[in-house]
């Protein structure tokens, strides 16, 4: 489970994300929807550990990462997708993989097998060079680089940005089966249709600041879509 308790994010002097307070369950999704400039990924960046202007506590599966760097939080159960699906361009989809893995010695952990079997389209790519790859395959790499880390909670910043429509719609079936696997989901979109539509609740955010936490069916059909979206 993830527990973020209030988290307030400064770049400098300028206050950005006001005392973000969330809890995601084992196998819950939670979108975190709000216009552009919202603090979407300031929220997530903040929660990963690579803000210095961040402040708040952050725990996963009971224990507090409060304070811990970046790379510690990604090693021990936080995965972090950035938007932009960014990987290491110069290195194979293979390469990319192999190094983000990280052992955690249960026979239940990610395997580039299991990436490949998740991403049939990627495995005959696995010699190219990630920067070669289109966007849709850049996203699948950086999804899988994510899930070789073996992570308790991903946070997934915009995954569906500058995707086709159909890839759009594998994203989705693949959070969906990520979510049965019992990981913690905190999904930051501005598709907002794809994101209430495998999330379980939603987490509107205005101006750095939560103003509603729905559950899905409730935010789909709400006026909040409209005053918050201005959808
Ligand atoms: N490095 C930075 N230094 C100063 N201000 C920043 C920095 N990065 C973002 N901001 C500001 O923080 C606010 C939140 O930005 P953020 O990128 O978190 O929003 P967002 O919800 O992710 O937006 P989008 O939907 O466009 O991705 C914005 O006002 C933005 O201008
Ligand atoms: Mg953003």
């Amino acid at each position: 489970m993830l527990k973020v308790e209030g988290l307030n994010v400064r770049y400098g002097k300028s206050h950005v994300v006001f005392d973000f307070s969330v809890e995601v369950e084992d196998g819950e999704l939670l979108a975190v929807l709000g216009r552009n400039g919202a603090g979407k990924t300031t929220t997530i960046r903040g929660i990963v550990g690579l803000l210095p202007g961040a402040s708040g506590k952050v725990s996963v599966g009971g224990r507090d990462m409060s304070g811990w760097p970046a790379h510690r939080r990604t090693r021990d159960g936080l995965a972090y997708v950035p938007s932009g699906a960014r990987c290491f361009q110069n290195l194979t989809v293979d390469e990319n993989l192999e190094i983000a893995a990280h052992a955690n010695g249960n026979d239940r952990s990610w395997t580039k097998k299991r990436v490949w079997e998740l991403f049939p389209k990627l495995e005959p790519l696995k010699n190219n060079l990630a920067g070669g790859l289109s966007g849709g395959e850049r996203q699948m790499l950086a999804v899988g680089r994510a899930l070789m880390s073996n992570p308790r909670v991903m946070l997934l910043d915009e995954p569906t940005e500058g995707l086709a429509p159909v890839l759009v719609q594998s994203i989705g079936t693949l959070l969906g089966t990520l979510k049965s696997t019992g990981v913690s989901i905190l999904l930051a979109e501005q598709n907002h249709q794809m994101a209430l539509r495998v999330a379980d609740r939603a987490a509107f955010i205005e101006k750095g600041r939560i103003v509603e936490v729905l559950p899905t069916a409730r935010a789909r059909d709400s006026e909040v879509l409209h005053r918050i979206l201005g959808v």
